[in-house]
This record gives structure tokens, C-alpha cells and sequence, in this order.
């Protein structure tokens, strides 16, 4: 779906994440959302912030999982998504603490694997993910599954791309403060989500998108393995879809 502006697209997305939030407390039943971080999704998380402060939308029934981390990285550190996530949505609204989940980037790397079974469980037992948000790298990296990255991949410890740190250079003052790995969900993880929205805004994501959504399903580029799920739309500006 081409939006006339990426404004319009992030309210979308809030919107429809918003339905599915008042619909499954209608049922008393919860909602578990995967989230992603970057600054593609901020305007998703002010809406939802907006809507619970002057809507009266409750997140109490919401369960959260996050994407990735970058590995290793302190919570509190500047860069850390749980920094992020805290900033541009869980601080402002009513998610049970205990119901946020996000890949710890503390973890040393001989527990990494147990940490990564035990995310995945933790998925599983909440109930599996009723829609992942998700943006787009420009390596084609969803979540941090970078070109390489299998189909049947699961939360995990991967490197990242050069690209990848290159984007990431200037929020860590220079590529070489960029950590080299991170945790991420797998493919596998994501494409077992329920509902995928994928955003993607600006000329510099219009490539990268025009590859994904037309170019052959392929390792080089992860987000193609997307087109095999049945729920997943694309929610684009006029610049990040030129190509397409
Ligand atoms: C990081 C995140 C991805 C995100 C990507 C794009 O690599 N791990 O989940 O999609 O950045 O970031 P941005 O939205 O800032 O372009």
C-alpha cells in the first residue's frame, strides 16, 4: 500500500494495532505484538501513545517481543533498543512490565544459545505473535537476518553486515563503536507471526524494497522470504516505493 506520506502510513499501522489491542480486551484475551525498532516505527509508537492518552486505548492486555538487540549492549546504554523502546513507547503507556520482552544484550556468549531456545519458548507460551511490525535494512535485513540468513532460521546470534553497522555509524559516534553482533529473531521466527506490516519510507529504502516485493525469494536477500507469507502487507511512502 502506497501512502501519500509516511505520516499517513505510521497512522495506519497504529490504527490497525490499535483495533487488534480493543478487540482482543473485548474478548479478555491478549494481544502479542512483535516490535521493531529504528526510526521507521517512532511515528507508529507516538500514535499508540497518543490513542492511549487521549483515546483512552489501554496496552494492558498487550504482550511485547522485540526483534533484536545489538550484542553486547547495556540496557541503559544510549543505543540499546530497551533504551528505545522505554523512550518512544513503554514509558508513556499501561504494558505490564512483566509482559515486555526483548533480546538481552547482557547475555555472555556461551549462555547466548540457552538465552535464545528460551526466547523462543517464551514466544510460543504467550500464545505466538498476533502481528510483527517490522522495518527493513537496506541489506535487505529484517530484524538483523542478514544476507545469508535461511528460512528456517530461529532466535540467534549473528553478525552484522558492514552496511548494516555503516547505517548504525553516526548513533554510535563512528562504525568502529558499531557492535559486531547482535540477537535476532530468525526468518523462521518472524514468518510465524500471524499479521506481518513492513514500513519502509524514503528513496534510500525505495531499492532494497523494489528487490524484496519483485525480486526471486533468495538468501541474499532475507525480506524476500516474506512474499511466501499469507498476511504480511507493505506500508510505503511515494519515495520508498518509486521503484516498484
Ligand atoms: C536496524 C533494526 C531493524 C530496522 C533497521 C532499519 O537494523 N535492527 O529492525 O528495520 O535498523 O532502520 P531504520 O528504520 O532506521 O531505517
Amino acid at each position: 500500500q502506497i501512502f501519500p506520506d509516511s505520516d499517513l502510513a505510521s497512522r495506519a499501522a497504529a490504527d490497525e494495532i490499535a483495533a487488534l489491542i480493543r478487540s482482543r480486551a473485548s474478548e479478555q484475551r491478549c494481544c502479542v505484538l512483535g516490535l521493531a525498532t529504528g526510526s521507521t516505527p517512532v511515528r507508529v509508537y507516538q500514535e499508540l501513545v497518543r490513542q492511549h492518552q487521549d483515546e483512552g486505548l489501554s496496552l494492558e492486555n498487550v504482550i511485547t517481543f522485540n526483534l533484536d538487540e545489538y550484542l553486547p549492549m547495556a540496557p541503559d546504554a544510549q543505543q540499546s533498543y530497551v533504551r528505545f523502546m522505554q523512550q518512544n513507547l513503554f514509558n508513556h503507556v499501561d504494558i505490564p512490565a512483566q509482559n515486555i520482552h526483548i533480546p538481552d544484550g547482557t547475555i555472555a556468549t556461551e549462555d547466548v544459545p540457552n538465552y535464545c531456545r528460551d526466547y523462543e519458548d517464551r514466544i510460543i507460551r504467550a500464545g505466538g505473535i498476533d502481528l510483527q511490525l517490522l522495518g527493513i535494512g537496506r541489506t535487505g535485513h529484517i530484524g538483523f537476518n542478514e544476507p545469508g540468513s535461511t528460512a528456517d532460521s530461529i532466535t540467534r546470534m549473528v553478525t552484522l553486515d558492514p552496511v548494516t553497522r555503516a547505517d548504525a555509524a553516526n548513533d554510535f559516534g563512528g562504525i568502529e563503536k558499531v557492535p559486531s553482533h547482535a540477537i535476532t529473531m530468525g526468518v523462521r521466527t518472524i514468518l510465524q507471526s500471524r499479521r506481518i506490516r513492513l514500513l519502509a519510507f524514503g528513496d534510500h529504502k525505495a531499492s532494497i524494497v523494489q528487490r524484496t516485493i519483485e525480486g526471486e525469494v533468495s538468501t541474499d536477500i532475507p525480506a524476500t522470504y516474506l512474499q511466501s507469507h499469507s498476511d504480511v502487507q507493505f506500508l510505503l511512502d511515494p519515495d520508498a516505493a518509486a521503484l516498484t
